[in-house]
């Protein structure tokens, strides 16, 4: 016979993550580690607010395969470093359901592969980048915070990179963006901490999506990558999923300004995996 600890146990754990009649709005929702997020979160039984700036038919298609068992999915078309856009979609998602539970902040972009002084180095994209992964990440979070900290409760959730820690060559802004971001989270973790409101990060590794399929798609590209992963896989955006969701449960209720690297041990040194 199972005793009723053991037969408790399932039931509680259950309970801790459930998500059900939450609102998550997941930035850069349509593709990649996005759509991955609002997938997972839906599982759990949150209603999605999908995010998109040029993905709306990805979009569209997902919200609509979220929409059952009485779970509902919408989409907002919205520049996240565009303010004006932000407080719209933040106000239609409150109209739409009259709360907000969870953001994820995951839009991003990753363009440059130039060293500072290379010739070709384009300012503007440059700034673009800082613009919509730490700026956009900002005036969402900003959004959000005005409406968890009045219903006293609420979790803001960070897709960063392992590159908020670790110097890349060639990518000067998007490590940049990356760990001005981790900052950005630690100082609004610190400031909504009393207000009942949590925020963290995840830290992905390299990830098979697209913004870096290129990579990942070429032998040589994939080979170097591996070099740098102890577990010698590049991961899946479910991997990354998987971790927000325990992020945005109660399971994590007392977690909050912290960073969760999901990275295959990317970050564990492994040029010295094999002594020496
Ligand atoms: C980047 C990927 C890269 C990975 C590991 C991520 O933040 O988006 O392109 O492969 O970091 O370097």
């Amino acid at each position: 016979m199972r005793s009723r600890a053991t037969a408790a146990y399932p039931d509680r754990m259950r309970a801790t993550f459930d998500l059900r009649d939450r609102v998550a709005l997941v930035t850069g929702g349509s593709s990649g580690i996005g759509a991955a997020i609002c997938r997972e979160l839906a599982s759990h039984g949150a209603h999605i607010a999908v995010n998109y700036r040029a993905g709306g038919d990805n979009a569209r298609a997902l919200a609509a395969e979220l929409t059952r068992d009485g779970r509902q999915a919408e989409c907002y078309g919205a520049d996240v470093s565009k303010p004006d856009e932000v407080a719209a979609m933040f106000a239609a998602v409150h109209d739409r359901w009259g709360r907000l539970d969870i953001v994820v902040n995951n839009a991003g972009i990753e363009e440059d592969r130039e060293l500072a002084w290379d010739d070709d180095l384009d300012l503007d994209t440059w700034r673009r980048i800082i613009e919509v992964n730490l700026f956009g990440s900002f005036v969402c979070s900003r959004e959000a915070l005005r409406r968890m900290v009045p219903a006293g409760r609420g979790v803001i959730i960070y897709n960063t990179s392992v590159h908020e820690s670790i110097p890349w060559a060639g990518h000067s802004a998007y490590n940049a963006s990356k760990a001005g971001t981790s900052m950005l989270m630690k100082t609004l973790a610190q400031e909504a901490a009393p207000h009942g409101v949590r925020l963290a990060s995840v830290a992905p590794g390299a990830i098979k999506t697209p913004i870096n399929d290129d990579v990942w798609n070429d032998p040589e590209g994939r080979k170097d990558l591996q070099s740098k992963i102890p577990a010698l896989r590049v991961g899946e955006p479910e991997e990354v999923a998987r971790t927000v969701a325990f992020l945005a449960s109660d399971a994590a209720s007392y977690l909050t300004g912290a960073t969760i690297v999901v990275d295959g041990g990317m970050m564990l040194y492994p040029a010295f995996q094999h002594g020496g």
